[in-house]
């Protein structure tokens, strides 16, 4: 299909800014602004198209590492290739979160796109993208040797930060020039410019910035085949993984087992990848439900469990504004739907529910089961299938498929 990656990546990752906002809750759209303040330095600095698109990517994606970098806080790990303790979940007086203010999620941004086919560069933007061009930043490294895109997305993550903190105009130009030798003196020149342009200010408003982005996108469409959109899927559900301490490779083991049974069924390759990605992005949606909600151990009250049932609404928002994603959509955002019009949240039932859709309502159901929970340790397969066949007998999942995974996965998940 024909796809601009950098479209596909503005929806995708409108989940990161809010996942990033639980830990600033001022920074709304904060990887759509930096990417719109990176591609007007950017531009100004004379940038081609092509590198334009891929800056966009990067900037977008340039606090990818933030979920996994939490993750790792939580679990008391240490910042990967360091002697430093993952960041705590705290916000510094100056509204940087410590997050931010911590080389991990640098170290796991980097990481996580390191299989991501699109963008070519292989000068670690992600990991040097709090570097100072004093040498005073995480990694020591200073001046030119910071590759180029790097310094473009520190500096507009800065003015990013510094606008969301609620500093006005005025403010921000000072800020700019105080802190002028951690950053490249022409890109600050640029950014000064930039700076006395009321447009420019005016298109970093929430209600504007999204669309200011989307028009100054370069038009650079090419042909992937679902195959390889599927590695954007998967850098996204291992993401969605690492928001939940308590099913951290829920999305992998789902991806993996519909998988099988697409294989089973012998779907054409086409579909088989569709499917692969449904699974990958199904909880999308947690990105935006609060952590604490999430993770909150004993009885949810009717609210948060309301909470929580918004996640599939949000997956189904975000990919369905996705061209060439409306099967994806269908699937994806249909996983908590029963056949007896029960389910969440639309309460669809098996007049408007596909084949397609009931499986991955059966994959996730058995993976649930499947896997360790805080309060029960994960059921073996004969159990899994009990259940879920006294489900179908109550007209809630698909009672063929039921079977057909009884088949499949019998003697494999133990
Ligand atoms: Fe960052
Ligand atoms: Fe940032
Ligand atoms: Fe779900």
């Amino acid at each position: 299909m024909l796809l601009n990656v950098n479209e596909l990546l503005i929806s995708l990752s409108k989940t990161l800014d809010f996942a990033e906002r639980e830990v600033l809750p001022t920074h709304s759209n904060h990887g759509m602004r930096v990417a719109y303040i990176s591609a007007r330095i950017a531009q100004k600095t004379g940038f081609s198209d092509h590198d334009l698109f891929d800056l966009i990517s990067y900037a977008l994606l340039h606090d990818n590492g933030v979920m996994a970098s939490i993750r790792n806080a939580r679990d008391g790990k240490q910042v990967p290739g360091t002697n430093l303790q993952s960041a705590p979940l705290i916000n510094s007086a100056d509204g940087f979160s410590m997050v931010e203010a911590s080389p991990g999620h640098c170290v796991e941004g980097e990481k996580n796109l390191a299989h991501f086919p699109f963008i070519q560069r292989k000068d670690n933007v992600i990991l040097y993208h709090h570097e100072r061009y004093d040498g005073s930043g995480f990694f020591g490294i200073s001046g030119n040797n910071i590759p180029l895109y790097s310094r473009i997305i520190h500096l507009a993550d800065s003015m990013a930060i510094w606008y969301s903190n609620g500093m006005g105009t005025d403010m921000i130009t000072d800020a700019i020039i105080r802190n002028a030798h951690v950053f490249d003196p022409d890109l600050c020149e640029a950014a000064l410019e930039l700076s006395s342009n009321v447009e420019f200010w005016l298109d970093q408003k929430e209600l504007f910035v999204q669309s200011a982005l989307v028009a100054m996108l370069p038009q650079v469409s090419r042909e992937f085949d679902y195959k390889q959109i599927r590695t954007i899927s998967q850098m996204f559900s291992r993401i969605i993984d690492a928001k939940s301490p308590f099913t951290g490779s829920h999305s992998r083991g789902i991806s993996d087992k519909t998988g099988f049974v697409c294989q089973y069924y012998e779907y054409d390759e086409k579909t088989y990848w569709k499917m692969r990605i449904a699974a990958d992005l199904h909880d999308l949606g947690k990105l935006i439900v609060p952590g604490p909600i999430l993770d909150k151990p004993g009885k949810l009250c009717r609210d948060e469990f309301r909470v929580i049932q918004s996640h599939p609404y949000y997956t189904r928002r975000i990919l369905e504004k996705i061209d060439g994603f409306e099967d994806i959509t269908e699937w994806a955002s249909n996983h908590h739907e029963k056949l007896n019009g029960s389910g969440y949240p639309y309460g669809f039932d098996s007049r408007t529910l596909d084949f397609n859709s009931r499986i991955l309502a059966c994959v996730d159901i058995y993976q649930a089961l499947t896997e360790d929970r805080p309060y029960r340790k994960a059921m073996e397969h004969r159990q899994a299938i009990d259940i879920m066949t006294d489900m179908a007998r109550h007209g809630l999942i698909e009672a063929s498929v039921t079977e057909d995974m009884d088949s499949i996965f019998c003697g494999v998940v133990e």
